[in-house]
C-alpha cells in the first residue's frame, strides 16, 4: 500500500491494473481488502484505485466529527495527487454513500457511478438514533460489538462471514465511531441522483439482509437510465459471495 497526505490526513491506497480508472470504495467497518477478489477480476480492464477511507485499514484516524463530504474530499485530493481528473467510482454500502457525496460535489470528475448494496435514502430517525447508541457502545466495549451485530447480516456464507469478521476486528474504535456518526448525518441523495448525467449502475444481492434489495430498486426508479443488476442468492457482500457476477456487472463502467 502507498500513503499520501491529503487534507492533513495520511490516506492509504492500492493501485493495480490497466485501463480507464475505476475507484472501488469499501463499506463499513471494513477496508479496501474486501474488494481484493473482485479487483483481481477487474484489473485487466481498469486502472483500479482502492483507498482505505479515513480511519480504516492503513489510513490515519480523525478524532473530530466528520461527514460524508469530508471522506469524498479525501478521495478527490487523493485523485489530484495521482493526477486523475475523471474516474468511474463504485461504492459498497457506506462506500456508496461516500461515492454519492463525491458525485454530488465533483460531478465533472465522474465518468460513471456504481452503488453496490447501497442506497440513496438517509437514515430513518430510529436508525439514526441506533447509530449513536452503537457509537457509545463501541466507545465503551470496542469494535467487537459491531462485528457481533453485523456478521450474520452481511452474508449467510460461513467463509465470507469469517473473512469480513477478521477485517472488522482489526479496525479501530475511533474510525468506527466517526463513520457511524457520518452515516447518521448523511443527507438523502434521491433528488441529487435523479439529476446525474453520467451512467449509474446498481448492483444488489436479492437476499441482502442489511440494505434490502428494494433500496437498490428505488435507485433504479429514480434514474430511469440506471442499469440494475440483482445478484440472485447474494447478501450484503456480493463482491465476496459472487465475485464473478459482481465484476461482470461493474465492467459496464468501462
Ligand atoms: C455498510 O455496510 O457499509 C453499512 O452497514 C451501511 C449502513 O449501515 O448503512
Amino acid at each position: 500500500m502507498k500513503t499520501i497526505k491529503v487534507n492533513g490526513i495520511e490516506i492509504a491506497y492500492t493501485r493495480r491494473g490497466t485501463g480507464n480508472p475505476l475507484m472501488l470504495v469499501h463499506g463499513f467497518p471494513l477496508d479496501h481488502t474486501m474488494w481484493n477478489e473482485t479487483a483481481a477480476l477487474l484489473e485487466d480492464d481498469f486502472d483500479l484505485i482502492l483507498p482505505d477511507l479515513r480511519g480504516f485499514g492503513e489510513s490515519a484516524t480523525v478524532e473530530t466529527p466528520y461527514f460524508m463530504n469530508d471522506m469524498a474530499d479525501d478521495l478527490a485530493a487523493l485523485l489530484d495527487n495521482l493526477k486523475i481528473n475523471e474516474i468511474a467510482i463504485a461504492g459498497h454500502s457506506m462506500g456508496g454513500y461516500v461515492a454519492l457525496a463525491f458525485a454530488k460535489k465533483y460531478p465533472h470528475r465522474v465518468k460513471g457511478l456504481a452503488l453496490v448494496a447501497s442506497q440513496a435514502a438517509a437514515d430513518a430517525p430510529d436508525r439514526r438514533e441506533g447509530r449513536y447508541k452503537t457509537a457509545q457502545d463501541v466507545a465503551e466495549k470496542g469494535v467487537g460489538v459491531v462485528a457481533d451485530a453485523m456478521t450474520s447480516k452481511l452474508s449467510t456464507m460461513a467463509e465470507v462471514q469469517s473473512f469480513v469478521r477478521a477485517i472488522m476486528e482489526r479496525q479501530i474504535p475511533s474510525a468506527v465511531i466517526g463513520a457511524l456518526k457520518a452515516m447518521a448525518e448523511r443527507e438523502d441523495m434521491s433528488a441529487t441522483l435523479a439529476a446525474f448525467s453520467f451512467p449509474v449502475l446498481v448492483v444488489h444481492g436479492d437476499e441482502d439482509a442489511l440494505i434490502p434489495v428494494d433500496r437498490g430498486r428505488e435507485v433504479k426508479s429514480l434514474v430511469l437510465a440506471a442499469h440494475l443488476t440483482e445478484i440472485q442468492g447474494a447478501g450484503h457482500m456480493p463482491m465476496l459471495e459472487f465475485p464473478k457476477e459482481t465484476a461482470a456487472a461493474l465492467k459496464i463502467l468501462k
